[in-house]
């Protein structure tokens, strides 16, 4: 299996207090820190930026995994990597032409390019991303309409994360929406190996039982 990697989204995380609960997810084992970057307009919501990656990039040498739901990601690319980020997903919907010099720029800037697809957007689609002679290096399947945290498991989304297992068993698949410890038995029996979990992590008693149960089902 690929190694589990358990990221949770600090969309769920008190914002003031973003250096704080970074640290406490780290120290709970969590693997990645999941960073919903939003434009307003390629979802109806709007989050953080460069500027706050840079600044919680001071207090933590952990993996940023960072999700831009933005409608030009070009524009990101360099000013994310100058702030510190370490992995750049971009959404297929909006790199149909230019994803190949997208995926160079994103390499070069030092980031790890990552691309997501939404409920609606066929998986077919990515399959030229992830052939191409510089791939991405991992496909989020968005599991809830994005733009929101604590939205309901798609779990027809999970065709799509057989079917990329079953092309490409190395790769990290990750699934983003509504995973948690009721849902992550079908993602990981689909193939998913990177789990995003907002609500499910910050809104639990013990965040750090349930980061555990997720490695433990990615794992078996
Ligand atoms: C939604 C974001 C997710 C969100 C997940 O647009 O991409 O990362 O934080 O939150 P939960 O786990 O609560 O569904
Ligand atoms: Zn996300």
């Amino acid at each position: 299996v690929v190694s589990p990697k358990i990221a949770p989204s600090m969309l769920s995380s008190d914002f003031a207090n973003l250096a704080a609960e970074a640290k406490r997810m780290v120290d709970l084992g969590a693997d990645w820190l999941h960073m919903d970057i939003m434009d307003g307009h390629f979802v109806p919501n709007l989050t953080i930026g460069a500027p706050v990656i840079e600044s919680l990039r001071k207090h933590t040498n952990a993996y940023l995994d960072c999700h831009l739901m933005v409608t030009n990601p070009m524009d990101y690319v360099e000013q994310m990597g100058k702030a510190g980020a370490s992995g750049f997903t971009f959404h297929v919907e909006v790199a149909k032409e230019n994803w190949q010099e997208l995926v160079s720029k994103i390499k070069s800037t030092g980031m790890r390019p990552g691309v997501a697809l939404r409920p609606g957007t066929p998986v077919e689609e990515v399959y030229p991303l992830v052939e191409g002679e510089t791939p991405v290096e991992m496909v989020l399947v968005m599991t809830v309409e994005p733009g929101f945290g604590g939205q309901k498991f798609m779990p027809s989304m999970m065709d799509k994360v057989r079917a990329l297992r079953q092309k490409y068993p190395t790769l990290d698949i990750e699934v983003d929406g509504g995973l948690g410890p009721s849902t992550i038995e079908v993602a990981a029996a689909a193939g998913a190996n990177c789990i995003v979990a907002g609500s499910s992590v910050f809104g639990a008693p013990e965040p750090g039982e349930v980061i555990s149960l997720l490695r433990t089902s990615v794992e078996k």
